[in-house]
């Protein structure tokens, strides 16, 4: 059963000082599924991703990836594991360019005799083709990520986890401060990658963008997980009234 899952977390807790802000949280994904993570300010949402994708140790539980127990101790370990987040910023650096952040520590590099270096022709040829299937349009291919907007920064990340073949990606508030149509292509994008078989953490406080595209969605209140529900189960109301009142509300089922 534990083998069908690509990630199950197990009790986790995660104090930062005084703060609980997981107290024996259980979660998992499945192979191509895509889940929800929702629930107020300061639930743990982006604490849980982060404890996945190695930015924080968890204090206590365990992360089981394929029913193997593992252990990130940082960013770079998740993703070589396959398991890329993808920011609200774009987790992208100012003073580079399109290129250079798509690859950033996982350049192409050549050899010629003793001598490596950099392929800044490919990398530019390969970032771009991605950035541009994402669906952003770019006024210019060489400019440096600061003058990127919101959506063209999330491109880059994006096309970066189908490049390197992410098998779960972590999309935490992916269409704050977005565009109408840039939101559009985030959406298409995680239903995209899910067509390609691979796992989505879809954090968001959205109700109806994630409502969209989930399988499932679960909820967590104050440092616990409150509610897990299957999309086909609730409406987008129910999910919202979850929240607000902090227990399970299922209308449909009130009704039964
Ligand atoms: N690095 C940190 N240091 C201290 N406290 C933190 C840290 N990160 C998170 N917290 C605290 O942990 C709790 C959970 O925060 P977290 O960011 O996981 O919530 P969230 O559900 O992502 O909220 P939001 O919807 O506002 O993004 C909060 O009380 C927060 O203040
Ligand atoms: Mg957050």
């Amino acid at each position: 059963m534990e083998k069908e899952k690509l990630i199950i977390m197990k009790g986790i807790r995660k104090k930062f000082g005084a703060v609980v802000a997981l107290d024996g949280v259980d979660f998992d994904v499945g192979h191509g599924e895509v889940v929800g993570l929702v629930g107020d300010n300061g639930a743990g949402k982006s604490t849980l991703v982060k404890i996945l994708t190695g930015v924080y140790q968890p204090d206590e539980g365990e992360i089981l990836l394929d029913g193997k127990k593992v252990a990130f101790e940082s960013p770079t370990e998740a993703r070589n594991a396959g398991i890329e987040a993808v920011h609200q910023y774009g987790g992208v650096v100012d003073t580079l360019d399109i290129a250079r952040n798509f690859f950033i520590g996982r350049e192409i590099v050549r050899k010629w005799g003793p001598f490596k270096f950099l392929d800044l022709k490919k990398m530019r040829e390969e970032s771009l083709k991605m950035v541009k299937k994402v669906g952003i349009q770019l006024r210019s291919e060489d400019a440096l990520a600061a003058t990127l907007s919101g959506g063209q920064r999330q491109a880059i990340s994006i096309g970066r986890a189908m490049y390197f073949k992410a098998r779960l990606v972590i999309l935490d508030e992916p269409t704050n401060h977005l565009s109408i149509k840039e939101v559009d292509t985030v959406l298409d994008f995680v239903r995209e990658i899910k067509k390609q078989g691979t796992s989505v953490i879809f954090v968001t406080h959205n109700i109806y963008h994630v409502y969209d595209v989930a399988d499932r969605l679960v909820v967590l209140d104050r440092a616990k997980k409150i509610a897990e529900f299957m999309k086909t189960e609730v409406t987008p109301e129910d999910v919202i009234d979850t929240i607000r009142y902090g227990t399970v509300s299922r209308k449909s089922l009130r009704k039964e």
